[in-house]
């Protein structure tokens, strides 16, 4: 795809793995990582060929796995050295530890010692052992030297038990990654993004809806974290996994996103509207399942139009509204910009090819009151970044 904005492309990736069960979720990180584009080195730990073999690793990554310290005698310097980002999934304990102390007793630790960069760090472990205070020191002074914690996420752990201590899954992972190697140039924003559709009961069981996935919004969201903002993500029905380290407030109708977005709102520099609001609402609500006794009427009445309801605040964010069309009326568009007073609107044809509901990509064109820029088709990641651009440079 023609204008690809790949973080991770041809970055050098330093992947450390130690010996906790997660190391299997290595071999896929690795496949995702090098999907991205990214060259994958691989550090192993003796404890960690316990649960992952080398020649996985080596096949996975298309290149030598190290770990013997004295093999390669200075490996310790040359691999960090030519390393974008130092990557440690999983991360056990004694790991940390090793790092926290300045511990330098194998080609892992020696590794962490000797490199520059950003460290991205997975912990993976039961959860007595993340709770046990010497392992939260030593954590903390890692996260007070500058290096990412990612997860460890809530759930049932590899000895049987529940609780705090699972590996952060491998989207997590490759996510904490590319905000680690993104400029923050949102870090003084806080960002609220709402998205999905919403629905308007009819009664308990049957709503009116639209066939919005979420996915714009959800990537937006996602590359606002990445570039440093504060995100809050407003969603209405959606499949999609929640980001990592986004405010994430759930909603059904345009109501609730209306009251939703007017309690947030107060925090905000930015709002982004991309959740496809419905325009209409039944005008009543049956409080029971309205019986199948011959035809029914439905009478609807408009939702609030939350944008144009901000728009008209006076201390208002900076408002990006959404146009999604049938066919390229860009004369809609414009005029929408103007009378609802956006900032910022993004214009798609929802019936051009890869432009619709539910795909990956989306081709748009941002118009705002100086310029009009038409983007090519491009994966919704990268329709995200183009737009935090623009708003990026708007408030400049
Ligand atoms: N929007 C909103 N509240 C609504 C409806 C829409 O905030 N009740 C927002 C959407 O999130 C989007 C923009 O307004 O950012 C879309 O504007 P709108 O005029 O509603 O678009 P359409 O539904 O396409 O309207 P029309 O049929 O008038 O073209």
């Amino acid at each position: 795809m023609k204008n690809e904005r790949k973080v991770l492309r041809n970055k050098s990736i330093l992947l450390g793995i130690t010996g906790g069960v997660s190391a299997y979720k290595s071999i896929d990180l690795i496949r995702r990582l090098r999907e991205e584009g990214a060259l994958v080195t691989v550090i192993m730990t003796e404890a960690a060929k316990h649960f992952v073999t080398p020649l996985s690793l080596e096949v996975a990554s298309q290149n030598k796995v190290f770990s013997d310290l004295y093999a390669d005698t200075m490996a310790h310097i040359s691999l960090p050295a030519g390393a974008d980002i130092m990557v440690v999934a999983p991360a056990t304990a004694n790991t940390i530890g090793k790092f926290a102390h300045g511990i330098a007793d194998n080609l892992l630790s020696l590794s962490f010692l000797s490199f520059k960069g950003k460290v991205v760090m997975a912990p993976a472990m039961n959860w007595r052992m993340y709770e046990n205070p010497v392992f939260r020191k030593n954590l903390d002074t890692l996260l007070n030297l500058g290096v990412i914690q990612v997860g460890p996420e809530k759930g049932s752990l590899a000895c049987g038990e529940e609780g705090i201590g699972r590996m952060a899954e491998v989207p997590d992972i490759i996510e904490a990654t590319k905000g680690a190697l993104t400029i923050n140039d949102l870090a003084d924003e806080n960002i609220l993004v709402t998205a999905g559709p919403t629905r308007e009961y009819l009664d308990p069981v049957r709503f009116l809806s639209n066939r919005s996935s979420g996915k714009m919004g959800y990537a937006l969201a996602r590359a606002a974290l990445r570039r440093g903002a504060q995100v809050t993500l407003i969603s209405g029905p959606s499949s999609l996994p929640q980001p990592k380290g986004v405010k994430f407030i759930p909603v059904d109708a345009a109501g609730d996103m209306h009251s939703a977005v007017n309690r947030e709102l107060v925090s905000s520099t930015i709002l982004i509207m991309s959740a496809a609001v419905s325009d209409f609402m039944p005008a009543e609500k049956s409080g029971e399942k309205i019986d199948k006794t011959g035809k029914l009427f439905l009478k609807l009445t408009a939702t609030p139009d939350i944008l144009s309801a901000v728009a008209k605040k006076k201390n208002r964010p900076f408002i990006v509204g959404f146009a999604a069309e049938t066919g390229r009326k860009l004369e809609k568009a414009r005029k929408k910009l103007k009378h609802k007073n956006m900032d910022l609107i993004v214009f798609n044809d929802v019936t051009e090819a890869g432009s619709g509901f539910d795909v990956e990509t989306n081709k748009v064109v941002l118009i705002d009151k100086k310029k009009e820029s038409e983007l090519p088709l491009l994966n919704k990641d990268d329709v995200a970044d183009a737009i935090l651009d623009r708003i990026v440079e708007l408030r400049a």
